[in-house]
């Protein structure tokens, strides 16, 4: 959830009131650090700090292949994942075309704790659409943390080659982690599931029958002309260096390979909230502060975020 603006006094505080002459300020991007809040009254010049009732974090954590990542305001809050993943170079394998949840061709697949089961969930998601600081607390894993030509292919890359699945190559990490994120989901598809599942990406090349053909192999029932693959839960996950996020070469001394999406240890560890140039994001982490921020904000311009499937194609804010 971000805003613009709001008061003092919840356990997540969003407005300073100056305790001279209590005129209020919006927190400014450099004001927040570990839930201290240090400002000059613009009013009559007082000198002045708040500390956060709770131990809020003004950074996102999240992890990618394994490895861990913390980002704060150096990102806007209308940061997606795909821009964060791209851009730093993270994973080249996943692309970008429409940036509007239309074409599939940046699909992911994150972990994540329910917040109210606390049960781990897997979900395949459209990494142009998720934004950055909504990856708090998620496990991620893109196409180079299954497999590649050097380490070894995941099955899911290995049935797709072998099927003749990918022409110009475009859209295959996403069908792979769309795959992968169903079985993760659903170990034992049946054909009419994967048939469902698939009308995610879009391939401008095969024909769509190729790669099919190569998903169906996972299945219980797959036709007779295809041969089934059989595979355990257990090897659907390879082996990433804990270091580096990338692939096991094998050559570091312990082995430290950690499985692929294993899931996150970080289960929400409290309230997050970021002040950006011109929007701040907020973390609620139980409804009573939920319930209280809504109260704070209601009259400001705000927005609630989970999926962010309704407003990504619109104008955003930056
Ligand atoms: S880039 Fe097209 S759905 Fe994400
Ligand atoms: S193989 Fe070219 S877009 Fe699918």
């Amino acid at each position: 959830m971000f805003s613009s603006s709001s008061q003092i006094g919840s356990s997540i505080p969003t407005k300073l009131i100056c305790p001279v002459c209590s005129a209020s300020h919006l927190p400014l991007k450099d004001s927040l650090a570990n839930g201290v809040y240090a400002c000059t009254c613009q009013n009559c010049g007082h000198f002045f700090k708040f500390k956060a009732l709770e131990n809020v974090r003004t950074k996102a954590s999240f992890k990618v292949n394994g490895k861990e990542f913390t980002v704060g305001n150096e990102f806007s809050t209308s940061t997606t994942l795909n821009t964060f993943l791209r851009s730093k170079g993270i994973s080249k394998g996943t692309k970008g075309m429409c940036y509007e949840g239309g074409c599939g061709v940046c699909l992911v697949t994150v972990t994540l704790y329910a917040p109210l089961s606390l049960k781990q969930m897997h979900y395949t998601i459209n990494s142009c659409l998720l934004e950055l600081f909504s990856c708090d607390g998620m496990d991620i894993t893109t196409i180079e943390g299954l497999g590649d030509p050097k380490h070894g292919l995941h099955p899911i890359q290995e049935q797709l080659a072998k099927h003749d699945g990918a022409q110009c190559g475009y859209c295959s990490p996403s069908q792979v982690m769309n795959m992968y994120g169903l079985l993760k989901t659903n170990p034992k598809p049946r054909v009419q599931d994967i048939e469902d599942h698939f009308d995610t990406t879009v391939c401008r090349c095969t024909g769509y029958r190729s790669i099919l053909d190569a998903m169906k192999t996972f299945s219980i029932d797959a036709p007779p002309h295809l041969e089934k693959v059989q595979m355990d839960i257990e090897d659907l996950d390879t082996k990433l260096c804990k270091k580096t996020g990338k692939l096991c070469t094998g050559h570091c001394h312990n082995n430290i390979g950690a499985h692929a999406n294993k899931g996150s240890d970080n289960q929400t560890p409290g309230p997050v909230h970021i002040v950006g140039a011109s929007a701040q994001w907020l973390k609620p982490t139980s409804m009573d502060q939920l319930l209280s921020l809504l109260k704070q904000h209601s009259q400001d311009n705000y927005r609630l975020v989970f999926g962010n499937t309704g407003f990504g194609k619109e104008t955003k804010v930056v």
